[in-house]
């Protein structure tokens, strides 16, 4: 008998129409996609009437919490006045200087719809201004679901190859094998890999592309250093340094990752909190790397780009983090290192190994086993992800949503007692899970 009983009958029936019953691989989860009605604040609503403390967001988008009352009005007054012109609009134009003004490396600014177009995007530029041909990706890093970058997202460990040179692997099927030839896969966190690399194929390096906090695998955050070499060796080698800010963006600092760690970028993609659930995204950069745009002789387009709802949500999201000297920002940041510090707490009182690790507006928790730190993508296979989904089930139950690959996410929506509920569940969860462990 399962607990969702609507929930697994929309399933039931969307997966005759709808392929595997979701319109996202990340949706696919167990024992069935969950179908849900409404979300408001810190609050989402399932279609059985269940009500959660949201800790997913919506896979981070919801930065200022769901329905936020200013970013709805400011949308249906954009809307009122059109949906979308095929030409430009003010607003877009604000929002653009508001980016200049918050992102270190913003001289210029294009809109995308999501965030994989955006890396899509500067890739091109990289290659476009340097004449060459390869980018660097790290294992691990995940720039979104296009060819160009969909390999070693996740690989096994068997299929990962040595540890300094991993193997390209593609991620799922129908991804052209040819599309490996133009990455260099290296491990994260790793300045000598990186410099051997160019030792090696400097001259045909176009970019570096890093999630400058490897958020998609146990947010892990960049060791002391990492950024700058990378910033160095492609200084010294005239390369593309890239940075995927679409989950570090507005979150980490307003100014993402890039203000945060004081390494400023050639190039920068943003997304996810930017536009609070509406399909924008940012690519950024210094202005030289736009010439080829600006000059008409490459190509960046999108027939729903800067539309009136999105780039009016953007505008209303990015006033709110920064009203009242980023009072907004300023909670996500104490809850969310209150909320990690919390559960980590739980985790050393309890005979499950929980851990937390990250900045705190987001930040990853999960059950590791074996002996030393969680540096790079390979450590992160040491969590136990089955441990994971039960802890996930049993914080469902009890009315807090996470998602299950470990990454939460915090709002300026959430409060104290939001913090002091979430960690309620996550001890009696834990407490049913030893329990259930100790009597199998
Ligand atoms: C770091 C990073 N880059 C790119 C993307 C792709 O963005 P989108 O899902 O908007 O295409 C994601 C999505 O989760 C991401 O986490």
């Amino acid at each position: 008998m399962t607990e969702y009983p609507k929930s697994k009958a929309w399933y039931e029936r969307a997966r005759t129409s709808l392929a595997a019953g979701v319109s996202s691989q990340f949706r696919a989860a167990s024992p069935h996609p969950m179908f849900y009605e409404r979300a408001e604040g810190p609050y989402i609503w399932d279609v059985d009437g269940n009500r959660y403390l949201d800790f997913a967001l919506s896979q981070g988008p919801m930065i200022l919490g769901h329905s936020h009352p200013t970013v709805l009005d400011e949308m249906v007054a954009a809307l009122r006045k059109g949906q979308l012109f095929a030409g430009q609009h003010e607003q877009e134009v604000l929002l653009a200087e508001a980016l200049v003004r918050l992102i270190p490396s913003a001289e210029r600014v294009r809109f995308s719809s999501t965030g994989s177009e955006a890396d899509h995007a500067v890739i091109r530029m990289a290659r476009y201004h340097t004449g060459r041909p390869l980018i660097v990706k790290f294992e691990g890093h995940y720039h979104g679901w296009l060819d160009g970058v969909s390999f070693s997202v996740n690989p096994t460990l068997e299929q990962a190859g040595p540890v300094e040179s991993p193997n390209a692997v593609p991620w799922g099927g129908g991804v052209p094998e040819r599309d490996a030839e133009g990455l260099l896969i290296l491990p994260w966190n790793d300045a000598e890999a990186v410099a051997d690399a160019f030792a090696k194929h400097g001259d045909r390096i176009a970019g570096v592309i890093t999630e400058p906090v490897m958020c998609n695998q146990g947010c892990i955050e960049p060791a002391p250093g990492f950024l700058q070499a990378l910033r160095d060796l492609c200084d010294a080698h005239g390369a593309a340094l890239i940075f995927d800010e679409i989950i570090t963006g507005f979150r980490i600092d307003l100014g993402g990752a890039q203000a945060h760690y004081g390494v400023v970028p050639d190039l920068a993609v943003f997304g996810k909190a930017l536009g609070s659930g509406q399909p924008i995204s940012a690519l950024v950069g210094r202005a030289r790397w736009f010439e080829g745009i600006e000059r008409n002789e490459l190509y960046h387009a999108g027939t729903l780009n800067s539309n009136q709802s999105a780039v009016a949500a953007a505008l209303a999201t990015v006033r709110l983090l920064e009203a009242d000297e980023r009072a907004a920002h300023r909670t996500i940041v104490r809850l969310g290192t209150r909320l990690r510090d919390g559960l980590a707490e739980l985790g050393r009182s309890s005979p499950l190994p929980l851990v937390t690790q990250g900045p705190g507006p987001m930040f990853h928790a999960g059950f590791l086993s074996g002996d030393g730190p969680v540096r790079s993508y390979r450590d992160v296979l040491r969590y136990d992800a089955a441990a994971y989904g039960r802890f996930t089930a049993g914080m469902a139950r009890r009315g807090v949503r996470v998602i299950g690959r470990g990454l939460w996410y915090v709002s300026a929506a959430h409060d104290d007692a939001s913090v002091d509920r979430a960690l309620e569940a996550a001890a009696a969860t834990l407490e049913e899970m030893a329990s259930t462990e100790a009597d199998a």
